[in-house]
């Protein structure tokens, strides 16, 4: 069975913040989430995670994953960190070591990782070759290019941090044996801490050759530390995902301004315009185009949608072949039917839209649904709530709703029905007639306007 083991104890004193550094977010989840789901992605049968600092607000962050917690109540190292999860391994797990800092590591590599893991090779590394290599852990290697042990920067020599090969801490081991060798462990170094590390010249003491896998990218084994750091790898993060998107044939107008905070699906030929946030699970169907400065959240689209600059959906579906906006609000429980109109300082919370139907300008339509072809004129309200409870308006098809007109629910409007402009609708207006409620116009033939007082004529 394979177990992730991810290390989470850390404050993050760097961050700055009150909140524990694997809840810091990175596009708009947790760093601790990202690597949840990897791990829980990997069939893993079991998640340990070793928490410490802020714990409970971690472990409250992360409900919804199947997690066993172990607790590190004093940060003694690495190797301390991995010693506490060990009451919870069985002697034939594959441990898998994470940390809660180290976010995009893929799913692909920690197989490759996993894989090599043998009864004759019971401990496998990930490293990478960087440019930069300050800061980590070194590979050493001996003349066969096998690796010897890892050496920690303030260990190195002067020679030893000529080393390009790093240790990103990621690494799979055979848990019978990391149990002997984390047992073994002592904090003579000069961080005076149990380096998870000094277990690679154990094994190789044990006689066992070590093996490693390389991460396919940096952005696998960047860690975080600052708020630098996390904007840094947001940024890199958001990139990615932006060629993703190019890759799959979308038009960005400009890759570094479109922001996803979750999982987008995209049919042919959309169109996305500059600072575009999309937010949980967005799909957009063929020839879908988004105006600049659009925020979606959990919205499907169909085929064929424009939704022009500056509107804000959420938890809605718009048909095939309707224009939204510009600047529209569409909250949650909003369902429009193909070729809807939604037009300017529009806002719908949990309306359905039957084909065809127009809310153009200024209205709020809330707990309501409109048929196919209604027309709601300018300024128009639902007044679906009563200071305590909310109540639906249902307006048959083909309905016409006069400007500036307020519909008090629960009230429905008959198919076909004209409502006068201006008028407070209180109770149902029938089908195909006339309907107004308003005082009548009057014109008074002997007024005269009033005259500056003091003035001779
Ligand atoms: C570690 C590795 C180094 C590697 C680098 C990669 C060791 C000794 N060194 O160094 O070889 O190049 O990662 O980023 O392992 N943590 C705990 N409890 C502790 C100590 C740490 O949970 O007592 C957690 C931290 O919260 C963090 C992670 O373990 O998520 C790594 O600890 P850190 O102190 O940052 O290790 P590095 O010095 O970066
Ligand atoms: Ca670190």
């Amino acid at each position: 069975m394979l177990t992730s083991i991810i290390l989470a104890a850390g404050k993050g004193t760097r961050m700055r913040s009150q909140l524990p550094k694997v809840l810091q977010p990175l596009a708009g989840k947790p760093l601790l989430h990202h690597v949840l789901a990897t791990s829980q992605s990997l069939a893993a049968q079991q998640t340990i995670v070793v928490a410490g600092f802020g714990m409970e607000a971690v472990q409250v962050a992360c409900q919804d994953f199947s997690i066993t917690w172990a607790v590190q109540a004093e940060q003694l190292g690495t190797g301390h960190a991995v010693a506490q999860a060990l009451p919870y391994l069985q002697s034939d797990d594959v441990a898998l070591i994470l940390y809660g800092d180290v976010p995009l590591v893929s799913q692909a590599t920690l197989e490759v990782l996993t894989a090599l893991v043998t009864e004759q090779q019971p401990l496998v590394l990930l490293t990478l070759n960087l440019s930069n290599p300050q800061g980590y852990g070194r590979i050493v290697r001996d003349a066969e290019q096998q690796i010897t042990r890892i050496v920690e920067q303030k260990d190195a020599s002067a020679d030893e941090q000529l080393i390009c090969e790093v240790n990103t801490g990621i690494m799979a081991v055979q848990a019978q044996h990391l149990q002997q060798w984390i047992a073994r462990l002592d904090n003579h170094n000069a961080q005076g801490e149990y380096y998870l590390t000094d277990i690679i010249a154990m094994a190789v003491a044990d006689g066992y050759q070590v093996a490693s896998a390389q991460a396919s990218d940096e952005i696998e084994v960047l860690g975080v530390n600052d708020k630098a750091q996390l904007a840094d790898l947001e940024r890199r993060y958001q990139k990615q995902q932006a060629m993703t998107l190019l890759t799959a044939g979308v038009t960005l107008v400009d890759p570094a301004r479109l922001d996803i905070r979750g999982k987008v699906e995209v049919g042919m030929d959309c169109y996305i315009d500059a600072n575009v946030i999309l937010t949980g699970y967005v799909k957009l169907g063929h020839g879908v185009r988004i105006g600049a400065g659009c925020i979606l959240t959990n919205v499907t689209i169909d085929d064929g949608v424009t939704i022009n600059p500056y509107s804000v959906l959420e938890n809605c579906h718009i048909g095939a072949d309707s224009r939204v906006g510009p600047f529209a609000r569409i909250r949650p429980g909003t369902v429009t039917q193909a070729r809807a109109h939604i037009g300017n300082f529009v806002e719908l919370k949990n309306a359905q839209l039957a084909e065809g139907a127009k809310v153009n300008h200024l209205s709020y339509i809330g707990d309501a649904h409109l048929g196919a072809a209604v027309n709601i004129g300018a300024g128009t309200i639902t007044c679906n709530y009563d200071g305590v409870n909310k109540h639906q308006t249902i307006i048959g098809e083909g309905a016409f709703i006069g400007s500036n007109s307020a519909l008090v629910a629960p009230v429905e409007i008959g198919a076909q029905a004209t409502i006068g402009a201006g008028s407070v609708i209180t109770k149902d207006a029938p089908t195909a007639q006339l309907t107004l409620c308003r005082s009548e116009q009057k014109t008074l033939p002997s007024w005269k306007r009033p005259t500056k007082q003091g003035c001779k004529e």
